[in-house]
């Protein structure tokens, strides 16, 4: 097929250049984006009188066609075309002859591709911004059940300190809200219009960039031709904020992952997100969380790719550029498809009270309570946490829990003796529940402050657009 830029027909392209050069493949999931984007231009073609209103009109009319057409598959894009692009203009060209040639007036295949991009760019952003909004819901809908569920809270992965599965649960909402915000910035800088830059330096023909960018439905124009063709800072932003989002399904999925092993068995995964094994019928695997975390590793990879592309690259417009889109559609293939199973997933897990319950015991979670106990009677804190640790101490070498003080010579450390502390009232202070519960501060694991972390998340979800 001849080139649109092909002047001299004896002058072709080598078949294995003309095939990696090709870039159909990919680029055909623009069509709809580029039609949009080809009557925004048409229009404003025909209302400058660059060209016969009547031929602007046939221009648009036949893009709509040739849209219904693709929707309804009589029509497919033909993989033998260069790109997307020259698969429209050839299509117009083959069904309205002069004025399907007149289309390329005033604009390059550089800001046409750069368009088309962009609006994806942008509508990605917010498309994934609503299925990462949808995964926070169903986060919030776990924790709301679950705010008097007691577990353990992990350091070093060391059981640390009493917390509720909604609080933890939480913890992965607080980094979501933060991916949330991080795509609507990325939707926002997204919304302007390369449309009319040309190869690099406008055109010499009245093209009106306000009036095709109005069309499209960009928030502005870019503000320079030569930026507008050569940069694909939109999608690195997408990428970024992405791979942000990666980590924090990742950690979560990881989470999952460990709870639901028979070593913690905190949850167990309904079988609408759990696999059976094909040779061990005893088990259901947690593959939707590991996928996810697995995922992660190509997000990461793609943003890299991204940037390694562009960094060289001199202004304006180069051919590397096109690297961008497969890139792009792999990253926001792989959120948008970690997104929807980690929501699946979510509201699957089925907590298992019991054994999070039972995990509280026998590792000294209360000790840093029972210093902020002394604390509070007067003591320093560093003598309150000597006094706790020879405490803790005497309790393993006893085999007893820290609960069972009343049997243990509280004289262990002078502190106590000194403030005269009350075996049975340190038992009661050192209940689990008493311990989450006097958790007070903001974002704290408190019963109250959970309701107001997850009503406030509630309210957010609500109104954010
Ligand atoms: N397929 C190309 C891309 O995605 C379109 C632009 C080609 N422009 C050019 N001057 N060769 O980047």
């Amino acid at each position: 097929m001849a080139k649109l830029w092909q002047t001299d027909a004896s002058a072709r392209l080598d078949p294995t250049v003309e095939s990696f050069l090709s870039s159909i493949v990919v680029d055909s999931r623009l069509v709809f984006e580029d039609i949009e984007c080809s009557q925004a231009h048409a229009i404003m073609l025909g209302e400058q009188g660059i060209i016969p209103r009547q031929d602007a009109s046939a221009l648009v009319d036949e893009l709509a066609k040739i849209r219904k057409e693709l929707e309804a598959d009589t029509l497919s894009v033909d993989q033998n075309a260069e790109d997307v692009h020259s698969f429209l203009e050839d299509e117009l060209t083959r069904r309205l002859g002069d004025a399907g040639k007149s289309i390329h007036a005033g604009r390059s295949r550089n800001d046409q591709v750069a368009t088309a991009f962009k609006l994806h760019v942008r509508n990605a952003c917010r498309a994934t911004r609503a299925l990462a909004k949808n995964a926070l819901a169903a986060c919030l809908d776990l924790a709301e059940t679950n705010i008097e569920t007691l577990m353990p809270g992990y350091t070093h992965l060391q059981r640390a300190q009493p917390v509720t599965l909604a609080h933890h649960v939480l913890a992965w909402c607080a980094g979501f809200e933060r991916d949330i915000g991080r795509l609507a910035d990325a939707a926002a800088r997204a919304d302007e219009s390369p449309l009319g830059a040309g190869a690099l330096a406008g055109s010499g023909l009245s093209v009106d960039r306000e009036r095709t960018a109005g069309l499209i439905g960009f928030a502005r124009v870019s503000m320079n031709t030569m930026d507008a063709v050569a940069d694909r800072d939109a999608a690195v932003e997408y990428a970024a904020a992405a791979a942000t989002l990666m980590t924090h399904l990742s950690r979560a999925s990881e989470d999952i992952v460990l709870w639901a092993s028979s070593e913690y068995g905190f949850v167990s995964i309904l079988p609408t997100a759990s696999t059976g094994s094909s040779i061990m019928p005893q088990k259901r695997n947690p593959d939707p969380a590991e996928l996810i975390r697995g995922k992660a590793g190509r997000v990461f990879g793609n943003l890299q790719a991204l940037l390694v592309m562009e960094k060289g690259i001199p202004y304006a417009y180069n051919r590397d550029l096109q690297e961008d889109k497969a890139l792009f559609f792999e990253i926001e293939e792989a959120v948008n498809g970690a997104l929807g199973a980690f929501a699946v997933l979510v509201k699957s897990l089925v907590p298992n009270v019991a054994r999070m319950r039972v995990a509280l015991d026998g590792g000294y979670l209360e000790a840093t309570d029972v210093a902020e106990y002394l604390v509070k009677l007067g003591v320093p804190f560093r003598t309150a946490y000597q006094a706790s640790k020879l405490l803790v101490q005497r309790c393993v070498e006893e085999n007893k829990s820290l609960r069972a003080i009343a049997q243990i010579d509280l004289e262990v450390h002078e502190a106590f003796g000194r403030v005269g502390v009350s075996a049975e009232e340190l038992v009661r202070y050192l209940d689990p529940q008493a311990c989450v519960a006097r958790r007070m501060q903001t974002g704290g694991p408190a019963p109250l402050r959970v309701r107001e972390q997850i009503r406030r998340l509630r309210d957010w979800l609500e109104t954010e657009s």
